[in-house]
């Protein structure tokens, strides 16, 4: 790669971020791409403000966010996307005039998975395993698209109704709490894992131990990409039914990140070639 004067500088403001693949994501689809771009990490401890403004005056393009600070730099902001607003949490900031713009593409890329496993999200009833940010941010997302319906489980009932309410005031949709992952007469449902359970190395575990639970969903979707296939999706396997793991969802919010940032459109080719490399990376 051939750094210069011109070369276009993004990166990933978190605390810690040294584990993050983001740079080799974003750097892999620049080389592809032949686009004079960087993409580094920053670990912001204190001061997340500063942090942002600094950037800003240092000319950089656009950052991704990452724990702790997805809520929080909303505050650091010059404008926020409504339906990142809406959810409280961004993870890619634009430069635009004045300051940043925050978007929220873990939702983008979330709604790009679906799409290309042909899922239809308003033809379809969804299931939602969790009540976290993840959980709250697919919530959303899926009752903006107008999902035909869509029910929460988590083990503490209260985080789940407060994701209800928010959704309900800002929305008017109103989305199932249920108190137990098994629903008499509920069928034909999208399962969405978002709980950490089932992570490498507690790769036996899952969130629901209740067969009847998969039995009566139609295909399942964890956010969880490492182990590849989740003890959640081998339920699914077992039955002969589809499932779906989180890889393609992080790499689709880089890829929308990237295409903010650059005012491009990435093909299917390089994005294809980044996920089979990002795959190898991951040892997956
Ligand atoms: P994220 O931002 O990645 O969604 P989070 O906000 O910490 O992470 O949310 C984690 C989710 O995983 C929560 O729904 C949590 O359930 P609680 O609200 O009851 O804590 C869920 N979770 C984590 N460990 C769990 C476990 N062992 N069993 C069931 N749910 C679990």
């Amino acid at each position: 790669m051939d750094i210069s004067g011109k070369t276009k500088i993004c990166g990933l403001i978190g605390n810690p971020v040294e584990h993050s693949f983001s740079p080799f994501i974003h750097n892999t689809m620049s080389e592809k791409l032949g686009i004079d771009m960087v993409y580094g990490t920053f670990c912001v401890k204190d001061d997340l403000e500063a942090a942002v403004k600094g950037g800003y005056e240092l000319g950089i393009q656009g950052f991704n966010v990452t724990v702790p600070h997805k809520q929080n730099v909303i505050n650091a902001l010059a404008k926020v996307d409504d339906i990142a607003g809406m959810i409280g949490a961004v993870n890619t900031l634009v430069r635009v005039d004045g300051g940043y713009k925050g978007y929220n593409t873990d939702i983008i890329g979330f709604v790009r998975e679906l799409d290309d496993a042909g899922i239809d999200i308003c033809a379809n009833t969804f299931f939602i395993i969790g009540a976290g940010g993840a959980a709250r941010a697919i919530a959303y997302i899926l009752a903006y698209s107008k999902a035909k319906d869509i029910y929460m489980y988590n083990r503490t009932k209260e985080k789940a109704l407060d994701i209800q309410e928010h959704i309900y005031s800002n929305l008017g949709v109103k989305i199932h709490v249920v108190d137990t992952p098994y629903v008499e007469g509920l069928t034909d449902y999208v399962a969405v894992q978002t709980t950490s359970v089932g992570l490498s190395p507690k790769v036996d575990e899952m969130p629901v131990t209740d067969e009847r639970f998969y039995d009566a969903a139609k295909c399942g979707v964890d956010i969880i990409y490492n182990p590849f296939e989740t003890a959640f999706m081998k339920q699914f396997a077992k039955q002969g039914k589809p499932s779906y793991n989180g890889l393609a969802m992080l790499l689709y919010q880089a890829v929308a990140a990237y295409e903010l940032w650059n005012g491009c459109e990435v093909d299917s080719v390089v994005v294809k070639e980044t996920y089979d490399l990002l795959r190898k990376k991951l040892g997956l």
